[in-house]
């Protein structure tokens, strides 16, 4: 069956670039986008393509040649369904907070509901695309639900409706978003049946050749996505823990990397230790896997990858421990600039960032924080430290010292370093690696430290600076 008219419900990180690339790639093929969230819809539909709702670099660009031809954005969730031949389910699958399996089973409820809706204002024969990351057999609940609505009559004028349910996990990263959907590694397509699984592959046949477009069983492939992203993530936490090692022992990680890194069967990529991973997917994904793997009677599986998410926990408290005994075992009063609040460099994102748990730690710790980050805005910071901004006519009457336990923000760099007591580098930016610490370190209070939990410093930019320098897993200093 060609593919004339696709609608995806979810306009997020996932659901906005990547059919913003399928529109790119295949002008013959309509594209709604739809969203429950009218502000998230305005912003994709701003003039203002800096008011795009994610930051992705190469995204404008994209939005700018395809927006109002064949792709379009809107709160239309029932007449787009019903137009479309496949529908793509993009919405989020967070962590149950409560009831059966709360910690660690997806939560669901948006994905049925989409189910529901499709069910409901499907015409005709529709391909269902599960582009959301859920947990494996959530085809299974997704058919049942369709099945309710296939004997349904709306009338003699409309066809019969019937369905095909295909996994199609996305595994595009933030911030290199366009690129790794233009040039996939591989494009994974699950289903049993081949007719649907063949009109999904022609859509990626477009720009993807045809080696990389993989096909299995539709369990494979919702299993495979949460297995790459434990893999993915287990890597961060051996490298961290490793880093830990280092630091005790006077090995450098960075070197340590780089020798198992050049072992073919190791491999060089994400091995670069940091402050701990972040971001919306991994832990999320890691405890669904531990999920499954106890609700299946596997608790030695469970228990081996839940070690990962406890390992990332410990790292990221061990470096605001770190940086609290570097500071004569006391944060009050001192001031602290945080570089990066994002969880990785190239994003506004800031879901599970590390920065998250280490800011708080500080601030725990009564340290007045400097927050920095170039695309993160102010009003994030505070949902996510659960803490208003600092606010120069606050008075604490007993201390006197209203500064401690708080936090400001810094729109830019200059003079944000003054009488500072040390500098927390979290994320990766590029600004951050061009700073003159000479410069800097005339601004600081003595003596001074630089923590640079990203390696984005060279030791000897920072050398004659007078400033003590800590570098993640750099057991010499
Ligand atoms: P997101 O929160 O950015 O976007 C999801 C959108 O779905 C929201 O805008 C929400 O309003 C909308 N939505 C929810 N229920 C809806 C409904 N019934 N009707 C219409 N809209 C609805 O999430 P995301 O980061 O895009 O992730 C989506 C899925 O993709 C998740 O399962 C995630 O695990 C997976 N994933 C994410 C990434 C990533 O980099 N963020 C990468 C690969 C896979
Ligand atoms: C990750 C996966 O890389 C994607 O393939 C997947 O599609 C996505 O999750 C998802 O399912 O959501 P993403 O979270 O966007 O992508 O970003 P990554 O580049 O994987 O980084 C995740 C975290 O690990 C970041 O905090 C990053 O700083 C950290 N990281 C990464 C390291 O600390 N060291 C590394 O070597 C690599």
């Amino acid at each position: 069956m060609k593919i004339k008219n696709i609608c995806c419900i979810g306009a997020g990180y996932v659901g906005g670039p990547t059919m913003a690339v399928i529109a790119e790639k295949c002008q013959d093929i309509q594209i709604n986008v739809v969203d429950v969230n009218k502000d998230r819809i305005n912003k994709w539909n701003s003039d203002n393509l800096d008011e795009l709702p994610i930051y992705e670099p190469g995204l404008d660009e994209i939005i700018k040649n395809s927006r109002g031809k064949n792709l379009h954005f809107s709160n239309l969730i029932e007449e787009k369904i019903a137009l479309a031949d496949m529908v793509f389910i993009s919405v989020n699958t967070p962590t149950k907070n409560k009831g059966l399996g709360a910690g660690k089973a997806s939560n669901l409820k948006w994905v049925e509901e989409c189910a529901r809706q499709v069910a409901k204002y499907s015409i005709g024969h529709t391909i269902i695309v599960e582009k959301s990351t859920l947990p494996v057999r959530t085809a299974e609940v997704i058919k049942s639900i369709l099945n309710e609505a296939k004997n349904s009559n709306l009338g003699n004028n409309f066809p019969k409706k019937t369905f095909d349910v295909l996994s199609n996990p996305e595994f595009l990263s933030e911030g290199s978003a366009i690129n790794d959907l233009i040039n996939p590694d591989r494009v994974l397509i699950g289903g049993d049946n081949p007719e649907a699984i063949e009109s999904l592959t022609t859509i990626y046949k477009y720009w993807v050749p045809e080696e990389k477009i993989l096909q299995t069983n539709i369990w494979s492939s919702e299993l495979a996505k949460l297995t790459a992203n434990a893999f993915l993530a287990q890597r961060i936490s051996s490298i961290n823990s490793i880093s830990a090692l280092c630091e005790s022992t006077g090995a450098d990680v960075r070197e340590v990397s780089r020798a198992i890194g050049s072992d073919s069967r190791i491999g060089t990529k994400f091995l670069d230790s940091g402050p701990g991973f972040g971001g919306s997917c991994f832990k999320k994904d890691i405890l669904n896997l531990v999920y499954l793997a106890d609700f299946f009677g596997l608790p030695e599986v469970a228990t081996f990858w839940e070690s990962v998410v406890k390992l990332n926990s410990w790292h990221q408290h061990r470096i605001s421990k770190l940086i609290t005994k570097n500071l004569f075992g006391t944060l009050s009063n001192k001031k602290i600039i945080i570089l990066g609040f994002a969880f990785k460099a190239n994003t506004n994102d800031t879901r599970e960032s590390a920065a998250i748990q280490i800011c708080r730690d500080l601030l725990e710790e009564g340290a007045f924080l400097i927050i920095h980050d170039p695309k993160v805005y102010q009003n994030q910071i505070e949902i996510d430290l659960n803490r208003k901004i600092f606010q120069n006519n606050q008075v604490d009457d007993n201390s006197g010292n209203a500064r401690e336990g708080n936090w400001s923000f810094a729109n830019n760099l200059s003079s944000i370093f003054k009488d500072a007591d040390a500098v927390v580098i979290l994320t990766e930016w590029d600004i951050y690696k061009t700073i003159n610490w000479d410069e800097v370190s005339k601004l600081m209070r003595r003596p001074a430290w630089v923590f640079d939990t990203r390696s984005i410093i060279k030791a000897i930019d920072i050398k004659k600076s007078g400033l003590n320098f800590w570098q993640i897993g750099d057991g010499l200093r």
